[in-house]
């Protein structure tokens, strides 16, 4: 049985004096007996502030990008040594956001990827297709690209701090959903790629989470859905009331 995961990618929103607000309040009314896992990605400026809130609860928390180097002469480069300094358990990586506007590549990911995973740092990985490829009849094969690029050289042990999101890119922030049902078949089409590429044991133990306009309104729905892990959230994360009911929901 795979455990249910709820991640919250507040972007770039919230100053730390607002993400320190935003954690209280949900560490303040989260209900004890969820056995959700629950992790939050605020910006680089906040994770120092939020992860002293975090600290003896339950809750995680994730960095929203990483360096692909490992140190030294990189200006504005931040290291998966120096998040995991400041108690960061994940990051987020391959967003389509940075695959869009800062044009990283499935080689750039992969390279973020495995330096992330050599520091003990756990990635949620973000896979997904655009309207147009969909349209197109690409959706497979776009999957297959980009997870292929992005595990090069991920080895079966490290695949045990890799998640996945599925985030259909026409889904983001738009208020169209994927169905629970879509949702689902896209889910198992990845975890039979991943079969195929780690075998079958590997494949059922990795956590695969969709992402892409959750709201407290179709949590439920989706998160029954047998291969739908966990869901990741980003505009509904940023306000407490609908962040709890999706964890609730879960
Ligand atoms: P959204 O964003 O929930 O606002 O659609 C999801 C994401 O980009 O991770």
């Amino acid at each position: 049985m795979r455990e249910k995961y709820i991640v919250g990618n507040w972007k770039m929103n919230t100053d730390v004096h607002e993400g320190v607000h935003l954690v209280q309040e949900i560490v303040k009314q989260i209900t004890t007996s969820n056995t959700t896992k629950v992790i939050v990605a605020p910006p680089f400026t906040s994770l120092s502030a939020v992860a002293a809130v975090v600290r003896d609860t339950p809750i995680k928390l994730a960095a929203q990008n990483v360096s692909a180097y490992e140190s030294g002469s990189y200006t504005g480069e931040i290291s998966a040594a120096m998040l995991t300094a400041l108690e960061v358990s994940h990051v987020i990586l391959g967003h389509s956001e940075r695959r869009l506007f800062f044009h990283e590549s499935n080689e750039e990911i992969n390279k973020k990827a495995l330096q992330s995973l050599s520091h003990n740092l756990n990635v949620i990985l973000c896979i997904g297709e655009t309207a147009e490829e969909r349209n197109a009849g690409k959706l497979r094969s776009v999957i297959d690209t980009q997870l292929v690029g992005d595990l090069a050289s991920v080895s079966s042990t490290q695949m045990a701090h890799l998640m996945i999101a599925y985030e259909p890119v026409w889904a983001i922030g738009t208020d169209k959903s994927a169905s629970s049902a879509d949702a689902n078949e896209v889910h198992g089409m990845i975890r039979e790629r991943i079969v195929e590429l780690y075998g079958e044991e590997i494949a059922e133990k990795t956590v695969i989470l969709y992402g892409g306009s959750v709201k407290p309104e179709n949590a439920a729905c989706l998160i029954q859905e047998e291969h739908v892990d966990g869901l990741l959230v980003g505009g509904a994360s940023l306000v407490v009331d609908s962040f709890l009911r999706i964890i609730e929901a879960s």
